[in-house]
């Protein structure tokens, strides 16, 4: 075989055999397929897509790339979680710690910034010191003793997936259905969780633009999962709009903190709440959807859940008092608002142009070798309905740099949908797959 072959005939729109997809992943990740054949590989599979046969085919090969973690001695049913990946999406720095105060052992896989997306390792590294990089023994370790751990892919966890995930970021081959459900679902296949519950996001900031896409999404990854012998669940979420207010690595995880102190943006609350009832009801640890979700409230606003997040993150090195007091974590030096040309009410707001905004003043990564800064990015002031008066402020832009904050206002404001009449409402949770 050869991959100049292979390439070809994925270009013509042929289907790849079991054989050759195995033969392509195990030389991609060994480095015998160099970046570049890989990057026309995934070009043509994001003109040609993919056959269900040849996704579950690709999963499978990913999610043998590398170890298959055995978590047989964390007690209890583990669950975890994924986001396809959206802007502002903070859920997993609220729902996690939530879900494991009531001690659902949360054992967690996450990923960086994907294209105009955030990343939960990114914003978890907004915490001095704080490391994803576990081994096995104290993954395990953590999720039996507070319930939660969160792991990055620094082990030899679908190896596959790290390298195609970082090469997807940056040639424009993200947003492929068949390449997001085997990137998410072979780091779930290998990661030895029991139940998974998925995030599939909708709408102009997510990669599947419109409710149907999102529907066949959800449906591959539900079913490559149950083939697998997994419980799943996958909830239809809006992401026409930023979730919460903040966008960027440090500004999302005040807002997170925010809303595990029970003071969150109602739509946050909201997505927290539905998915963390489909993992509580996963682990068996209440018998109704109704009696999960009083749970989860509960929790939200006693403190508990946010004391499990102050657990987390010093057990995973970050520092207690920075989650405490999140004042003390680094800030921007240009933080300014940018007020709005026009009256009228918020019909729309161009959620991927915002997730651009925010890499261009630096919160994500230009290449593979980019370092990021955490600190920059937007606090919305105004969503889709509110009324705003000429002049008022549309947003607040933390950068470091003036041009570059020039740059993302100009942008900014063009991002704004602004029109006389108040748009009709729209849902937050727009479907649920088994
Ligand atoms: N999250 C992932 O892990 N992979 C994708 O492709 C998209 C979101």
């Amino acid at each position: 075989m050869n991959m100049y072959d292979l390439i070809m005939k994925k270009k013509r729109g042929a289907e790849l055999s079991c054989e050759e997809i195995e033969w392509m992943i195990t030389g991609y990740t060994k480095g015998m397929i160099p970046d570049y054949q890989m990057s026309a590989m995934l070009m043509a599979i994001c003109f040609n897509g993919m056959s269900t046969e040849e996704t579950k085919n690709l999963t499978i090969s990913m999610a043998d790339s590398g170890d298959r973690l055995d978590l047989s001695e964390i007690r209890g049913i583990k669950i975890d979680k994924h986001s396809t990946g959206g802007v502002g999406d903070k859920t997993s720095l609220v729902l996690a710690p939530l879900v494991a105060s009531l001690g659902v052992p949360v054992a967690k896989m996450s990923g960086r910034g994907l294209g105009h997306t955030g990343g939960t390792i990114d914003k978890l590294e907004s915490f001095t010191g704080f490391s994803t990089s576990l081994s096995t023994e104290q993954f395990i370790r953590n999720v039996n003793d507070i319930h939660i751990a969160v792991a990055g892919q620094t082990a030899n966890l679908a190896p596959a997936d790290k390298k195609l995930y970082a090469l997807r970021d940056v040639t424009g081959t993200v947003d492929q259905m068949s390449l997001i459900a085997s990137s998410i679902m072979s780091k779930k296949l290998a990661s030895g969780a029991d139940g998974i519950v998925l995030d599939v996001k909708s709408g102009d900031g997510a990669f599947m633009k419109d409710e149907a896409s999102a529907i066949d999404l959800a449906q591959e990854m539900v079913g490559i999962g149950k083939l697998a012998g997994k419980k799943m669940a996958a909830v239809i979420s809006d992401m026409d709009q930023p979730l919460g207010y903040a966008v960027g690595n440090v500004l999302e995880v005040k807002e997170a903190i925010d809303t595990l102190k029970g003071r969150g943006p109602e739509d946050l609350e909201e997505l927290v709440l539905t998915l963390g009832t489909y993992m509580v009801l996963m682990a068996k640890h209440a018998e109704t959807a109704e009696q999960a979700r009083k749970m989860l409230e509960t929790a939200l606003f006693d403190g508990s859940a946010f004391e499990t997040f102050c657990r987390f993150v010093e057990a995973q090195g970050g520092q207690d008092k920075e989650a405490r007091n999140p004042e003390l974590l680094p800030k921007a030096s240009i933080i300014r608002e940018v007020s709005s040309i026009k009256g009228g009410y918020v019909e729309k707001i161009m959620t991927e142009e915002i997730g651009r905004i925010s890499l261009l003043l630096g919160g994500g990564r230009e290449t593979k070798e980019s370092e990021i800064d955490l600190t920059v990015g937007i606090v919305l002031m105004k969503k889709r309905g509110d009324c705003v008066r000429e002049g008022e402020p549309l947003a607040v832009i933390h950068a470091n740099d003036e041009e570059k904050f020039s740059a993302a206002a100009e942008r900014l404001r063009k991002a704004y949908l602004i029109t006389d009449e108040r748009p009709a409402q729209v849902n937050l949770i727009k479907n649920i797959i088994f």
